[in-house]
């Protein structure tokens, strides 16, 4: 329903300019959510970029000024913002920083709020889907990204709100981040209306590396071309960034960027090397990844790459991969 949805884009837009004025004007908000985001190195363009903000620490400051500004419990509640239980109401977001998340147009449609607790949990609440919050149909930073993605004519994938926040802080703007979980076919078809090519920035944390990088076949799938970069161990874009810099972090991409097949090929090279018995496996895995691709120009260059860096035969990885492509897969 139309009405719903536009005032539901009014509420969390109040809500934004609510969060972003705490930050910036209350005592509160200014001690202990706008230090927080400084002590992580954000300036102030970052924070306005971004439109952040804090949520007090109390049960109903925000919704208690909502409601004397005329919008109903009822709309705070669809919108996510109000949380209805037995007889109790209070806030969805109290003593958290704020990350609102746009749509691809800049309005807002939801938030991250991360905990300021060190152990606090979750360490991210985030909005519940919502009559316009679709969490996998959305790319957080795609609205601040979309026309570097167009003129780098390349995408990168992160993990996290802070790792998008702090490429943007290093000069770095065609960066969107899947919050956390995996892509999803609608957020892969998205990215592909401004670009071909995404390079995917894998956390250092990143737990069994072989098992993420499968996980990023499905965008080999959608046709789209596909690098990636791995990170050292404990250290994700946003905290390698910090530490070496604009211009090293800059260098340290360019150096490390790797097309995926080729990289995947590399590192079940290695191990056959030392266990040949795991190159039929290799082949496998790795043939399995270019049937995936749908263009069959392409397909033919990564199996002429492939056989030279395993040294088997291309009419070995021909065969593998006709047999796939005639099973479907
Ligand atoms: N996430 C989430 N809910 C959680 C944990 C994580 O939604 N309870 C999502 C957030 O979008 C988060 C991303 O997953 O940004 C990556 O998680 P993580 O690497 O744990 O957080 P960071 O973004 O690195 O945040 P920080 O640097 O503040 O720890
Ligand atoms: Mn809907
Ligand atoms: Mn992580
Ligand atoms: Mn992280
Ligand atoms: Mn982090």
């Amino acid at each position: 329903q139309q009405n719903e949805r536009d005032s539901l884009f009014i509420v969390l837009n109040y809500a934004k300019d609510y969060y972003k004025e705490i930050l910036k004007n209350h005592d509160d908000g200014r001690s202990i959510g706008l230090s927080y985001f400084k002590e992580r190195g954000f300036t102030d363009k970052t924070i306005d970029k971004f439109e952040l903000g804090y949520s007090l620490d109390e049960w109903n400051a925000f919704s208690e000024i909502a409601l004397k500004n005329a919008y109903s419990e009822d709309l705070l509640e669809k919108a996510g913002l109000l949380i209805k239980k037995d007889d109790k109401k209070y806030d969805r977001f109290r003593g958290r920083v704020i990350f609102p998340i746009h749509n691809v147009t800049g309005k807002v449609i939801a938030f991250g709020a991360r905990t300021l607790k060190k152990d606090g949990k979750p360490k991210y609440l985030n909005s519940p889907e919502t009559e316009v919050y679709h969490k996998s149909k959305i790319l957080y930073g795609l609205f601040q990204a979309k026309q570097a993605i167009r003129q780098m004519d390349n995408c990168y994938l992160v993990e996290g709100y802070t790792d998008v926040i702090s490429l943007h802080q290093s000069d770095i703007e065609n960066v969107v981040a899947s919050s956390g979980t995996s892509l999803t076919d609608d957020q892969i078809r998205l990215i592909n209306r401004w670009t071909e090519n995404i390079t995917v920035l894998f956390d250092g944390d990143t737990a069994g590396l072989k098992a993420a990088l499968r996980g990023v076949d499905m965008i080999l799938e959608a046709g789209l071309n596909v690098r990636i970069v791995v990170f050292p161990a404990g250290e994700d874009p946003d905290s390698y960034s910090r530490k070496l810099g604009t211009s090293e972090f800059k260098k340290y991409l360019k150096e490390n960027t790797r097309d995926l097949i080729t990289f995947k090929a590399g590192l079940f090279a290695e191990e056959a090397v030392k266990d040949p018995l795991k190159k039929a496996e290799s082949i496998k895995e790795i043939v399995g990844s270019i049937a995936k691709i749908p263009d069959p120009v392409k397909r033919a260059v990564y199996i002429k790459e492939t056989s030279s860096l395993l040294g088997i035969d291309e009419s070995v990885l021909l065969t593998e991969l006709n047999k796939l492509l005639i099973t479907g897969r």
